[in-house]
């Protein structure tokens, strides 16, 4: 450290005096001719250096971060995330494993995130001990913890995949604030609702109605209504079968159909706001038969009414 600096300003002080007697000769001349030509070579040199160090931050800076390598490490926090979830509130009923505790909790290996999150955010799971059948509730956990209980579960026994939002490339949209794929909602919402429709009353209507306000099922279980429920939970639904309800994968009903019976439940639970007489859910034709009958007896009563005036 000390040794550089003298050793640096000696030749410095050197030249100076010989370039402040020019006429010493032509022998030191020469010699400082040759030394300012090393010592711009020097100069060169370490310009080049520099230029070098200075061109490789500049790359290091540039460069953008490899993008694969972040989101596996998200995509691995999330799995340590949820792992930590299921050790506290479903390892008890699901088994260390995923494998299922007997008379508790069935396996979860193979269920996918579609049926964690379909159970999960309806608020079925966690359950309460003893439920003959899981009911919808409040849930219990925020979208980010679902995402990763989602992510544990599929990451240890795969099965089938929850709808995300994808751009026009095709790519899964990202939330900019957390980075997590957004789930898919009103999108999922087909527009063939006559196509709907029709396959609602051929896969659906024996348990949950002609316009899915539910049912009794045997043995003291029921089809819930399908009134506000939300996009994703009757597609996972559809997907998982929960409980007493068949599975309907994309052989049975294609992604396509399951949106279009989706845009159809929508519709109807929109167009019917809950509150007002139901009259059965048969629509306009109960409907229609009830209004003639109303309507034919206050005119047979008006005419009675008439008569005896008279
Ligand atoms: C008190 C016991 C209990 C707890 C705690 C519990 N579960 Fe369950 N779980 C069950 C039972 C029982 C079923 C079967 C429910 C049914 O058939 O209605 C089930 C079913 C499920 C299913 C559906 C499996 C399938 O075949 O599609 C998922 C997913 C699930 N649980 C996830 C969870 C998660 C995640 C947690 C923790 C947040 C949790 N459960 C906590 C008892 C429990
Ligand atoms: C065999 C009777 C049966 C059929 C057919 C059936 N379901 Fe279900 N569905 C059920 C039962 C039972 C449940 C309750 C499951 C539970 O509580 O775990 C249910 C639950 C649901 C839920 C969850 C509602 C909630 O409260 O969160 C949705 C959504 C749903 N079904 C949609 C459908 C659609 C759409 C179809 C037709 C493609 C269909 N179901 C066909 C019996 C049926």
């Amino acid at each position: 450290m000390r040794s550089s600096p003298p050793s640096s300003s000696q030749p410095l002080g050197d030249d100076a005096s010989t370039e402040r007697v020019p006429s010493s000769g032509k022998s030191e001349a020469r010699r400082a001719k040759s030394r300012r030509k090393l010592r711009r070579r020097a100069g060169a040199t370490a310009f080049l250096m520099f230029g070098l160090i200075a061109a490789g931050l500049l790359a290091g800076l540039l460069t953008p971060k490899p993008q694969v390598a972040t989101a596996d490490a998200n995509a691995a926090q999330l799995v340590e995330a949820g792992k930590q979830l299921y050790e506290t509130s479903c390892v008890t009923c699901h088994g260390q494993n995923l494998e299922g505790v007997p008379d508790r909790g069935p396996t979860l290996l193979g269920v996918g995130d579609a049926s964690v999150y379909f159970q999960v955010s309806t608020g079925r799971m966690p359950a309460a001990r003893g439920e003959a059948q899981a009911a919808r509730k409040t849930e219990k956990f925020t979208q980010v913890q679902i995402d990763q209980l989602g992510a544990y579960i599929q990451a240890m026994g795969g099965g089938p995949r929850v709808m995300y939002e994808r751009d026009d490339n095709g790519e899964i949209k990202r939330n900019p604030e957390t980075g997590l794929p957004v789930l898919a909602q009103e999108s999922l919402q087909g527009d063939n609702l006559g196509r709907g429709g029709e396959l609602f009353r051929l896969n659906c209507a024996s348990c949950h109605n002609f316009t899915g306000r539910g049912g009794a099922l045997s043995s003291g279980k029921y089809a819930p209504t399908l009134s506000g429920v939300n996009e994703q939970q009757l597609y996972t639904a559809m997907l998982t079968g929960p409980q007493n309800m068949p599975k309907f994968s994309n052989r049975q009903l294609s992604a396509e159909e399951k949106k279009d019976i989706i845009g159809f439940v929508r519709y109807v639970d929109s167009a019917n706001p809950s509150g007002g007489l139901a009259l059965g859910g048969f629509g306009p034709v109960s409907e229609g038969i009830v209004m003639w009958f109303v309507g034919v007896t206050a005119i047979i009563a008006g005419a009675m009414w008439i008569g005896s005036r008279n």
